[in-house]
């Protein structure tokens, strides 16, 4: 019987890869931490502070990625989503009017650090807006995804 082809992600480099950057997360919360301690600003100690709650989640992620090789396969199948139809579209929308919305407050402001940080916003909001937007289309799919 032919053997049933490997994932690349089963290949030692892959895992390797993982585990060098879910340790490389923890150093950036540590330069974040000593930045915090160095300064009074308090947007210098806000973006360290985004910056260590984006790591934190980082490397939940990667935990996550690491365990689905190691541990038990992620799936998700159509069922899965299709009973959350309503949710998520319910969810989408919310996220396109928080979109506009962060557009709104970009377009009617001038300061330097105020569009610095609706930017970071709006790039977070699109980033959920996507995510979802990719679940939706799931949805549609009649093969698993693992
Ligand atoms: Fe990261
Ligand atoms: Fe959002």
């Amino acid at each position: 019987m032919a053997k049933k082809k490997r994932a690349a992600e089963e290949s030692p480099e892959f895992i390797k890869c993982l585990k060098e950057w879910l340790k490389l997360e923890d150093e950036t919360i540590e330069h974040a931490n000593a930045t915090i301690r160095k300064t009074k600003n308090k947007l210098v100690k806000m973006t360290m502070e985004m910056i260590k709650k984006d790591s934190e989640k980082h490397k939940e992620m990667q935990q996550m990625l690491i365990d689905s090789i190691t541990k038990e396969a992620l799936v998700l199948t159509p069922e899965d989503l299709s009973c959350l139809s309503d949710t998520l579209n319910k969810h989408l929308a919310a996220e396109a009017k928080t979109l506009e919305l962060a557009d709104e407050a970009l377009n009617n402001s001038e300061l330097f650090l105020t569009r610095y940080i609706l930017s970071y916003l709006i790039a977070d909001e699109q980033k959920h807006h996507g995510l979802l937007a990719k679940l939706n289309e799931l949805k549609r799919a009649t093969i698993f995804v693992t």
